[in-house]
């Protein structure tokens, strides 16, 4: 093998195949696997375990994480450590001891602690990203020592999760911490002192550390190498054909290679990770990995070297605990030399503190070169060798920042190092030529020479030098202009800023105290929560607050999506070919180049939909019908173009690329706003949906008119498990379908018309989904169609599962709303008319957007405020985007934006006070809010903490602090069919439920066990819920709008009762008989024990209103726009809450959500081609686990019973996101203050919301001209 690759003798001894182990079984992968196989795909489909999941295949989502054992090739310890399998090549897993989901624990061994933990504290709702935090938190207590709780926190920005908001899966993780409270502890060390047991080798030598490797796979050769020379061999073989050198592989994450011929895993190569410690020199290997050099510069006590713990704070900011854990310092700073425009911080540090860097030649000729020279420098087969550091003995001070969107695993807008000398620390006179490095700003911008030669001997605490030195910052840094980036003015300015800060912080007592607080940057302690709810022991199991039923399922990967439903033999895959324009027409498609490839089956488009190609039937009330594959007019970019089917995944989603697809496209950019609708004339505004229509002849007098808009943008539901589908051929013309939705019946319906067959033939199954939100009610029929369609075609299963990007592409978001009103108003903020419109942005077509638009004008008008003067007029306008869809709390979250920032927009006109204006708006007859708030005001300690961040903003210039209260009433409505059907089994009295909602972690199937449990008596284990299927829930309605939970409760109830009903007869002569003896003698009686029972309007339980209030504080810093969220109390009434945890979750998880939307999440669209640009992890950031509040206390309204509801309960999914504007606003009082410190005129202003760090910093008005370190007649 290796003479016919390099057509000469094998120079090492090699091995053809790698071995390796998981969870303690071997597993070796030769020739046979392909070479870009990653560990993820090895894991899944051939080892079989599908505990472990994926999503981005970046290393941006962790779902994907899993535990690795590696012998360290300097140290011979064995290290456990996180990875990501999406992002590490099989081939590079030689003598690795891999552990997943499935090897922690599981209901047959036991479960180990991480995953009890993590199912007591509540921490999975859907679950889907439940096993990569078992694994993240796994391997961080497998490390060798315990973690402290800081630790636990800073250890999960690899992960997210959409559903929780966090603050479940961090404290049940920190209760597993050193310093957790003793209760906690205690219960845990016992765990964590078995797993030592259970891992005898920890710390010896493994010799599992082989020699060389070499495999031929396909046209692609793996070499594994053990030493340099070796390295240097191989490499002088490689020719001209491409090769990459493979160290962590996280690059990947970032760029994907492409053609790379031969792989060289240097890894292993003992003199690439090695550190070495000299009085004037520390060199540490080029393949020393970020946490290896984290941990060391961490930890250096060398005299003259104290500078480099700025570099282990800084690197700790860099990717997330597993791409640090296999990431090297060579392969960062080769991504920078590949693509200089990446904002490497490696770079970036290393080039701030003067590091050098040596690098070898394959002649063995050793050059060292500074940072700026090695971007210069021809790496074509060189190694990064070493970096070394040299000993700093003169007085200096070394700053470093990186400015990000979100607190971790986020690139930096900007990040910065300033390394200056001084004389002395008096005089703060600079020596030598400072150092002034900054990386975001373009490709070829590393240091501002200006500034560094004009700072030459000048005394930088001056106000003078300063400004000098400011304005020369300002001249020379000239940002480039990239789409997703943040603006090129804002990252020219905050480069300044920052600056500023560092001269702030060198001497903070000569510092005016006003500005004091531009030294720091945000400091955030560890987070902490608090719920608070009451219960009736008596009600038990219902009304008890109990983790969810499957937590232990998910948290252990037993938990089965759809696609883990094992491959059948002949298993074929889809793929989407999607639209790069969002106008025109197709003029031609070319699938030959696909064809080509190796495992590629065929091609379908619309022609090839032998009956209909539709998916959104009139018969559902559909508008437009939306095509499956596009016919010729593209309608958005990302739209469907065709699907190629092929024997793998990793396959159809190559050759899908190769498509090539012409399109006709007009002159006309295309429209992607609903302010392009509203600015260029058109016929893209469509019909009218008016609330509470008003005689406009009646004038009011009023003491304001205030006329204003706000417009709100798309959002992106971000499931962990995206769009997913299976379909299955089976006999008689009948197809399982295995759909990742919230609508079975949709679904059903829409493969029945494509195939033309039944739709009895069409077996619906869903067990659950990795996340819904929403975006899985009208979006999944389109796969199921594509998928139904290529297993009917070729007589086969076809599984299709989206590409985050193509996920991201070609679903709808939720709808983008402008508002346009006038308000007339009395002198204390009083309403006394409201006209409104409303402008929904419906996307390509008005399918989902008509209800929404109803939603939205209905939620105006049921509000918490008194709107008998209210005109609301709704529009749906067209854009030449996908068509939106709903979105977590969709309509609701919209109109209380709206209501909302108009009492923010009165009491900022006014000068009053923004709740009181609230207050005099409410509703005055039978409304509790008022009477809420002031609760939450007491809880919250209102009153005072106004006070004391009205006392904080006027000490403190460059960070400022605000609070906000928000209400809310939602109107809550109980529509459509949800069938359930109860059976108990005479056998043992367990029973077993299926009904018609689809459990996506809402914790409905929990709600339905507990109902069940209550009404029949009986433990929760002898509940048993089955999967969702159209058999039992046929023509269910779709699970959304919060509808499931208590409409399949109440179901549940009427089931569990007629049985009870029927078993009564038994009872009165068997009174004493046990529930297992009633259930046999019924049977023996032959008295049927299955009830069903269908859920409809008719069922009368009534309309209900749910309400609430949420108080938030923020923390800006006005030298950066970040924020952090100090502290948030969230109040809900939740009715007598069915079960209380599971409504925790639901409260907490729909919070965050609207914290991504109001502070994080920003869609930005190629203005010429119309596409998204931000497809992926990289660029849409939903908050991660650092960036919910630091402080999050729920309360559930005290002894409130709901009457209307289902056995009192309320819902509660989506009010929390409607409230979660509260902290948005907090952001804007807090901007108030800056504003105003800033020298403008009181005056009403609005953040553009998602409020990014450059939002907030335009926003507060932050010039350079206030850059000062005192004012002159304090010096
Ligand atoms: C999710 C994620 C988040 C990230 N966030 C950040 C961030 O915030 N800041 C930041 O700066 N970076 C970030 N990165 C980049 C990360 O630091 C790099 O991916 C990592 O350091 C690359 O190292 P590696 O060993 O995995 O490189 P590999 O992927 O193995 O290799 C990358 C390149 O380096 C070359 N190479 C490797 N070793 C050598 C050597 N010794 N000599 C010459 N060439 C060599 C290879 O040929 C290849 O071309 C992030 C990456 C990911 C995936
Ligand atoms: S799939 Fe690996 S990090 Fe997302
Ligand atoms: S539970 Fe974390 S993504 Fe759903």
């Amino acid at each position: 093998m290796w003479s016919a690759f390099f057509g000469s003798e094998p120079v090492f001894e090699t091995a053809g195949e790698i071995s390796f182990s998981i969870n303690g079984s071997p597993f070796t992968a030769d020739e046979k696997i392909a070479s870009d196989t990653t560990l993820n795909s090895f894991i899944r489909d051939f080892a079989n375990l599908k505990g472990t999941k994926f999503m981005c295949y970046e290393g941006g989502c962790g779902a994907c994480v899993v535990s690795a054992t590696i012998v360290h090739p300097v140290t011979k310890m064995r290290q456990t450590l996180a990875v990501n399998s999406c992002l590490t090549p099989i081939f590079a897993c030689h003598g690795w001891d891999i552990t997943t989901v499935e090897g922690v624990g599981d209901r047959r061994k036991g479960y180990h602690a991480v995953q009890t933990q993590l199912a007591k504290f509540n921490g999975t709702q859907c679950g889907y990203c439940s096993p990569g935090m078992v694994m993240s938190m796994y391997s961080l207590l497998e490390r060798g020592k315990a973690p402290s709780k800081a630790e636990v926190e800073d250890s999960f920005g690899s992960n997210l999760c959409r559903c929780t908001g966090y603050r479940p899966i961090l404290d049940a993780f920190k209760s597993l911490a050193s310093d957790s409270s003793p209760q906690n502890k205690t219960n845990i060390c016992v765990d964590i002192e078995d797993m030592d047991k259970m891992c005898p080798n920890k710390n010896e030598f493994c010799s599992k550390l082989c020699g060389s490797v070499a495999i031929q796979s396909g046209s692609a050769v793996w070499r594994k190498v053990a030493t340099l020379d070796e390295l240097v061999a191989v490499l002088a073989k490689v020719g001209d054909a491409p090769y990459k050198l493979v160290a962590g592989n996280t690059a990947e994450g970032i760029y994907r290679s492409e053609g790379i011929q031969t792989y060289i895993d240097v890894k292993s190569v003992p003199q690439l990770r090695n550190i070495e410690v000299k009085p004037d020199v520390i060199t540490l290997g080029g393949n020393v990995t970020l946490t290896e050099a984290m941990d060391f510069f961490n930890e250096v006590n060398s005299a003259g070297f104290d500078y480099l713990v700025h570099l282990g704070g800084h690197f700790d900011l860099i990717a997330h605990v597993p791409v640090r854990n296999v990431g090297t310092l060579a392969g960062n700073l080769s991504i920078k030399h590949a693509h200089p425009d990446f904002p490497s911080d490696v770079f970036m540090t290393l080039d701030a503190v003067g590091a050098t860097l040596n690098i070898m030649d394959i002649s063995g000729i050793i050059q060292n070169v500074t940072m700026v020279d090695f971007l210069l420098l021809g790496m074509n087969k060189k190694i990064i060798l070493s970096i070394q550091f040299t000993r700093r003995d003169n007085p200096h001070r070394l700053r470093l920042f990186k400015i990000t969107p979100r607190a971790q695993n986020a690139h930096a807008y900007v990040n910065a190092g300033f390394l200056f000398e001084f004389e002395d620390e008096v005089s703060w006179k600079v020596a030598g030529v400072p150092r002034i490095v900054f990386g975001g700003i373009s490709p070829s911008f590393t240091h501002a020479r200006a500034a560094e030669s004009l700072l030459v001997g000048k005394v930088l605490l001056d106000n003078k030098t300063l400004a000098q030195a400011i304005t020369a910052l300002g001249q020379e840094i000239l940002p480039d202009d990239v789409l997703t980036n943040p603006t090129p003015d804002y990252r020219k300015k905050l480069a300044q800023s920052l600056f500023y800060k560092f001269v702030l912080h060198l001497d903070p007592t000569k510092v005016s105290k006003f500005l004091r607080s531009g030294t720091e940057n945000l400091q955030r302690p560890i987070s902490s929560g608090i719920q608070e709810f009451d219960t009736d022991a008596t009600l038990y199991p219902l009304n008890e607050a109990i983790p969810k039923i499957e937590a232990l399922a998910q948290c252990s990967g037993e938990a089965q999506y759809v696609n883990d439903i094992p491959s059948f033999p002949d298993e074929l895959h889809g793929a989407f070919v999607q639209t790069t324009v969002a106008t025109g027409t197709i003029s031609s498609i070319d699938a030959t180049a696909a064809l080509a490839i190796d495992g590629v089956v065929t091609f379908f488009k619309h022609t090839d939909m032998p009956y209909s190609n539709t998916f959104t039937p009139a018969i559902f009330g559909y508008l437009e019908p939306e095509e499956v594959f596009c016919s010729g007019t593209i309608l958005y970019a990302g739209q469907a173009v065709g699907m190629i089917v092929a024997k793998s995944r990793a396959v159809a989603l190559e050759a899908a690329k190769k498509v090539k697809v012409e399109y006709a496209v007009g002159s006309s950019n295309p429209v992607l706003t609903v302010e392009d609708v509203l600015n260029q004339a058109g016929n893209r505004i469509y019909p009218v949906q008016k609330e509470n229509e008003k005689d406009n002849s009646v004038l009011v007098s009023a003491t304001k008119i205030i006329k204003g808009d706000f417009s709100l943008p798309r959002q992106y539901h971000m499931t962990m498990e995206t769009q997913t589908c299976l379909v299955v051929p089976r006999e008689d013309d009948n197809y399982d379908v295995f759909c990742s939705t919230q609508f079975m019946d949709l679904a059903q319906a829409v493969v029945a018309k494509c195939l033309n067959v039944e739709a009895s033939k069409i077996n619906m199954s869903v067990r659950r989904l990795g996340g819904g939100y929403g975006g899985k009610i009208t979006r999944p029929p389109q796969l199921a169609a594509a998928c139904a369609v290529a297993s009917w075609t070729l007589n086969k299963p076809v599984r299709m599962v989206l590409p985050l990007s193509g996920n991201m592409e070609i679903a709808g978001k939720r709808f983008a709303v402008r508002d346009e009103y006038e308000v007339g108003v009395d002198e204390k903020g009083k309403i006394l008319y409201l006209k409104a419109k409303v402008f929904q942005d419906a996307g390509c077509n008005l399918n989902d957007s008509q209800r929404t638009m109803n939603t939205t004008t209905a939620h105006f008008t049921h509000s918490v405020y008194d709107s008998s003067t209210f005109e609301i007029v709704g529009q749906q306008i067209k854009t030449d985007t996908a068509s939106n869809t709903w979105c977590r709390g969709p309509g609701s979250t919209e109109a209380v934006a709206f209501l909302e920032e108009i009492m923010e927009r009165i009491a900022g006109e006014m000068n009053l006070d923004p709740l009181e204006v609230r207050l005099a708006n409410m509703y005055a007859v039978d409304n509790p809010v008022p009477a809420m708030i002031a609760d939450l005001k007491e809880k919250a300690d209102y009153d005072a903490r106004k006070a004391k961040v009205e006392e904080f903003n006027s000490l403190n210039r460059w960070k400022k602090r605000g609070v906000s209260l928000v209400p809310v009433q939602y109107p809550f409505d109980f529509w459509g069919v949800r069938p359930v059907v109860v059976s108990v089994y005479q056998i043992d009295g367990s029973v077993a439920i299926s009904h018609g909602g689809v459990e996506m972690g809402q914790g409905l199937n929990t709600k339905v066990a507990q109902v069940a449990a209550h009404f029949l008596g009986l433990p929760l284990s002898m509940i048993s819920i089955k999967p969702s299927n159209n058999l039992i829930a046929a023509n269910a309605s779709v699970t959304g709008a919060s509808l499931g939970s208590e409409s399949l409760s109440y179901a549940t109830m009427q089931c569990c009762k007629e049985i009870l009903s029927r078993l009564s007869v038994i009872k009165e002569k068997m009174p004493d008989a046990e529930w297992k003896a009633l259930v046999r003698e019924a049977h023996a009686q032959e008295i049927s024990l299955t009830a069903s029972y269908t859920f409809t309007k008719r069922d009368n339980v009534g309309i209900y209103f749910i309400w609430g209030a949420a108080m938030a504080e923020m923390e800006v810093d006005i030298l950066t726009g970040e924020k952090q969220i100090l502290r948030v109390d969230l109040l809900e009434d939740a009715g007598q809450s069915m079960s209380p945890m599971v409504d925790v979750g639901q409260m907490e998880g729909a919070f965050v959500m609207g914290l991504g939307y109001w502070l994080y999440e920003q869609l930005v669209y190629d203005p010429y081609s119309g596409r998204l640009l931000t497809n992926s992890t990289w660029n849409y950031k939903i908050p991660g686990a650092k960036d919910i509040p630091a402080d999050f206390r729920v309360y559930f309204r005290k002894n409130s019973k709901n009457p209307n509801g289902v056995l009192n309960s309320k819902a509660t999914g989506e009010p929390p996101l409607n409230m979660s504007i509260a902290a948005y606003f907090a952001i804007t009082h807090a901007l108030n203050s800056a504003r105003k410190d800033a020298g403008a005129p009181a005056s009403y202003f609005q953040l553009k919301p998602p409020a990014t760090a450059e939002h907030i910093f335009f926003t507060s008005l932050t010039d350079e001209k206030d850059f000062k370190l005192f004012e002159e007649d304090e010096e």
